[in-house]
């Protein structure tokens, strides 16, 4: 749980890692190493507005409850420190490790300040680390990739072991090029250009942070796709910053993706719905994965925000929080494979089950729950049945909660059975006037399962995250409800549709 000093606790997270003070974005150098998980991220030591680009730092060994650690890779004046990955460098590759023990190795880009010969420039260094992660050393010979472009960043390296050898490759964009650049290194300082691919189905903004991993379609470990995760702003699904994936196949060269909607530029954006994203809400950006997690699981963490609003956003000392950890896997859908997300849950060691409900007919209107059912910090499952023509959903983070407050504080979370979409609404959540981009309403087409929908929801006290039908769908939003804005409600409207199940865990 994150430290809740006396200042500092307006809105401040239970679950969801936040700096302790100060600005936080994009997580970087995720990767695990000795039973640590570490969370490294595009901090300002001095503000609690985006500048004085660092990398901070945090360490889980469960992924949920993290510690503070001092400031990784600071900036100074020759440089700031932007988005990046890390890596064990289980064969000493690079030789920065002693003693038989393997460093660990950040990649990060070198965004060069005025002060610096190469000012204006965008190039990839490396830093590496001989105690696990404590304290960090640049490498004397950076950059160590410069293609003296003012737009080429967020690096992330992985182990490639397959057809073509085994090597390095590194995943970084040019951003305003909608591109994803792929190089190789046999020890990390030397760079061979590879190939590059885009643009692409989203190219409404900029391309960063991107990732390239494989995953097996549905749990086989010899049918595999490789998944390429382009983050882009602004030109999101639901405005603004967001994530999109595309699936392919990489033969240690070339990415080649069976997903792009067709070949080249989507100018008018006609067909954004058809794109692959890792999330349909306004709160999930450059999302990446770790490195090196055990088990082959493929875990990703998304920066909470969005940049339309993210320097407005209530801030209490601090600002911004990291998603909750999400495990992501390929499930074959329609035919083709798509990415399906689990979120690491926080209520499964800790959580005490509060309240639940079996099968019911919903009545028209909202039926709020009884009060110990109500919390700003809550795991809800609900399997519903939504009938011919109407709505049905569930009201969060309400105030009130009963005939004499109805509600004027809510999120509204519904699916419509006649659009066939599933909304988050934002518009009545609390305090939405710190920017004008901030009310919102967010959609995604979800198909029903044997005519049911499944939605596992988790609030926490500035956030909500949606997953539907175990995960093919996601939402995520930050929403700034008064601390008292606790009550649950169950929503029909139209033909009203049946509840089969509801558990709250808090
Ligand atoms: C994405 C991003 C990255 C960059 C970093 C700077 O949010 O713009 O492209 O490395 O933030 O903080």
């Amino acid at each position: 749980m994150n430290p809740t000093a006396e200042l500092g606790c307006r809105y401040r997270p239970e679950w969801h890692y936040a700096a302790e003070r100060n600005w936080l974005n994009d997580p970087n150098g995720l990767v695990y190493s000795n039973g640590v998980y570490h969370l490294f991220y595009q901090h300002n030591p001095h503000g609690d507005v985006w500048g004085n680009m660092s990398w901070g730092h945090a360490t889980s060994a469960d992924l949920l409850t993290w510690d503070e650690q001092p400031v990784a890779i600071p900036c100074d004046e020759q440089e700031a420190i932007f988005s990046g990955s890390a890596v064990v460098d289980t064969f000493n590759t690079s030789g920065f490790g002693v003693g038989g023990v393997p460093p660990l190795v950040a990649i990060y880009t070198s965004a060069y300040a005025p002060g610096s010969p190469l000012a204006g420039r965008q190039a990839q260094s490396l830093a590496y680390s001989t105690d696990d992660g404590a304290t960090w050393t640049k490498y004397a010979g950076n950059p160590v990739l410069d293609r003296a472009s003012a737009e080429f960043r967020d690096p992330k390296v992985f182990w490639y072991d397959g057809g073509a050898g085994s090597y390095w490759v590194m995943a970084a964009v040019e951003a305003e090029d909608r591109e994803v650049v792929l190089y190789k290194s046999a020890d990390l300082k030397n760079w061979e250009f590879l190939s590059s691919f885009g643009p692409a189905n989203a190219t409404g903004g900029v391309w960063e942070c991107p990732d390239l991993f494989e995953l097996p379609v549905d749990g086989d470990p010899h049918d595999t796709r490789w998944v390429l995760i382009v983050n882009l702003n602004p030109g999101g699904i639901a405005g603004g910053s967001a994530g999109q994936y595309f699936v392919g196949t990489f033969d240690g060269v070339t990415f080649r993706s069976e997903s792009t909607v067709t070949e080249g530029l989507q100018t008018d954006g006609s067909r954004m719905a058809e794109y692959g994203w890792l999330d349909w809400g306004r709160d999930y950006y450059a999302a990446v994965s770790f490195s090196n997690a055990p088990d082959g699981r493929r875990l990703m963490i998304g920066w909470m925000n969005n940049w339309q609003y993210a320097a407005a956003t209530p801030s209490d000392g601090w600002r911004s929080a990291m998603s909750l950890p999400r495990e992501v896997r390929l499930a074959s859908r329609g035919g083709r494979p798509v990415l399906v997300q689990e979120a690491v849950d926080p209520f499964a060691a800790s959580g005490a089950e509060l309240f639940t409900l079996g099968r019911q007919e919903l009545e028209c209107g909202i039926t709020w729950l009884p009060s110990e059912a109500s919390g700003g910090v809550l795991r809800i499952d609900a399997e519903l049945q939504p009938a011919g023509a109407g709505k049905t959903g569930l009201v969060l983070r309400a105030s009130g909660g009963s005939a004499v407050d109805s509600g004027s504080e809510q999120t509204v979370l519904a699916y419509d059975s006649v659009t066939g979409e599933l909304s988050l609404d934002r518009t009545s959540s609390g305090n939405v006037s710190f920017h004008d981009t901030f009310p919102s309403v967010e959609r995604v087409a979800v198909p029903l399962i044997d005519g049911r929908l499944r939605l596992r929801i988790f609030l926490d006290r500035c956030s909500v995250e949606v997953f539907a039908q175990d995960g093919l769908a996601t939402i995520t939003d930050q929403v700034f409800p008064s601390d008292s804005s606790t009550a649950v409600g169950l929503l029909a409207e139209g033909d009203a549709g049946t509840l089969l199940s509801l558990t709250i865990a808090g």
